[in-house]
């Protein structure tokens, strides 16, 4: 390493005043990094790091004896602007650093992959900036990382496999970026969160891709395809799941209705296929809509809270425990518009209660009551007796 002369001079005149003594290494990092930040205007993040003073007496740093370990950059308050500039290099000159955390701001730039030599590093987090280029496959070598979250940044190309790899990762967290490419193999056995959504990743998901110890699972607004019963199957505690705007197909293996999911998203794909739980449901939230499910609709759902099932195949009547739920109070959102279902027995005098939605609109019957519909539902109160017709066979 090259020292500068000026910064070997702050670093001298430390060494005369201060008794508990920063690394040279560590102090010359934290002035290369000083340098390419700035405080954005309203916030003064900086104005304690005088580097005449301990350096780990400095807002948002952490030392551990003459080791920087922890680095909290910019005014973690809600609404401060946070920080300008770019990410030194220097960076990783911090060989004792296990955690880096940006708050929201404007940094741009990439990630430099000197970052890689932190090698205790366990939590990244730069969330809410102007970051660019690629995900340093060097990530990959910092085998203690647990935390990785770079979303809503400007990241391009693909995520890399090392990041898959990484042996005791549990957060993942790059949504709102603009990756491409497709998902890599995950082997970290205690995995629990990966959130991906509104990305560009493409391809299929193989079955062993994704680890059963996953809770929480997002790949929303991505251009994924393929069958996903394989993969899901496996998932058996996940509590939230967002598969919605992708190009997935195939069918849903029952078995999920039973894992601990509180909010199932599935909303426009091209699934198919009959929806079959094998217990009695008791998910919060289930959107199915969007999709090409089929075959009458299971009484097992009717416990559901916002139930989902527009703009799908569905056929038959509707399951008349759906109606006491909801006369009960018990079912807040129940949308079965365009589908090609042929009845509901509900008296037209039935008394819907206003905390309650209930779409029917655009199937083959004529709808017993009349219930506000979402706009997107169209006018039409009744699909044409020809499709209906056609339906049958
Ligand atoms: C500081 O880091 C150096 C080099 O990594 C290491 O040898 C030393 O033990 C560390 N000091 C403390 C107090 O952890
Ligand atoms: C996805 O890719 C398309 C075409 O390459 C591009 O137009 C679009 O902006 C990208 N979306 C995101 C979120 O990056
Ligand atoms: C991903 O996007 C980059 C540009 O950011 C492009 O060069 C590359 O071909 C894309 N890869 C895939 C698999 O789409």
């Amino acid at each position: 390493m090259r020292f500068a002369p000026l910064s070997l001079f702050s670093f001298l005149l430390l060494l005369l005043f201060t008794e508990a003594m920063i690394n040279p290494v560590d102090f010359l990092a934290l002035q290369a990094i000083r340098k390419s930040l700035d405080d954005s205007p309203g916030s003064n993040f900086f104005s304690s790091w005088d580097f005449t003073a301990d350096p780990c007496s400095f807002a948002g740093v952490y030392c551990d004896g003459d080791n920087v370990t922890a680095l909290n950059l910019g005014d973690p308050r809600a609404g401060s602007p946070g920080l300008s500039g770019r990410i030194d290099p220097a960076i990783g000159n911090l060989y004792a650093l296990t955690e880096l955390t940006i708050v929201p701001g404007r940094i741009m730039g990439s990630l430099p992959d000197t970052i890689s030599h932190s090698k205790n590093l366990r939590f990244l987090a730069i969330t809410r900036n102007f970051l660019s280029g690629e995900i340093p496959a060097s990530l990959g070598e910092l085998r203690g990382l647990r935390t990785l979250d770079l979303s809503y940044n400007q990241l391009t190309g693909s995520i890399p496999p090392s990041i898959g790899s990484l042996p005791d990762l549990s957060n993942l967290i790059l949504c709102h970026n603009h990756l491409n490419g497709s998902l890599p193999r995950f082997l970290s056995q205690t995995l629990t969160r990966i959130d991906l959504k509104r990305n560009n990743l493409t391809g299929l998901i193989s079955p062993t891709s994704l680890p059963p110890s996953l809770q929480y699972l997002s790949l929303a607004w991505n251009q994924l395809t393929g069958p996903v019963n394989q993969v899901l199957i496996r998932l058996n505690q996940l509590s939230y799941l967002d598969l919605s705007l992708n190009r997935f197909n195939g069918a849903i293996p029952g078995q999920i209705f039973g894992f601990p999911i509180t909010n199932l998203q599935l909303q426009r794909n091209f699934f198919y296929g009959v929806v079959k739980p094998a217990n009695q449901v008791t998910i919060a939230t289930v959107d199915l809509s969007f999709n090409r499910f089929s075959g009458e609709i299971s009484p097992l759902l009717s416990s559901v809270q916002n139930l989902y099932l527009n703009n799908n195949r569905f056929t038959g009547q509707v399951p008349v425990t759906f109606v006491d739920r909801l006369l009960a109070s018990g079912i807040q959102t129940l949308y079965l518009q365009h589908n090609f279902l042929t009845g509901i027995q509900i008296s037209p005098a039935a008394d819907i209660p206003v905390s309650s939605s209930l779409c029917l609109q655009y199937n083959c019957m004529v709808p017993p009551v009349q219930t506000p519909c979402p706009v997107k539902a169209g006018p039409q109160k009744t699909r044409p007796s020809t499709q209906c017709n056609e339906w049958r066979g």
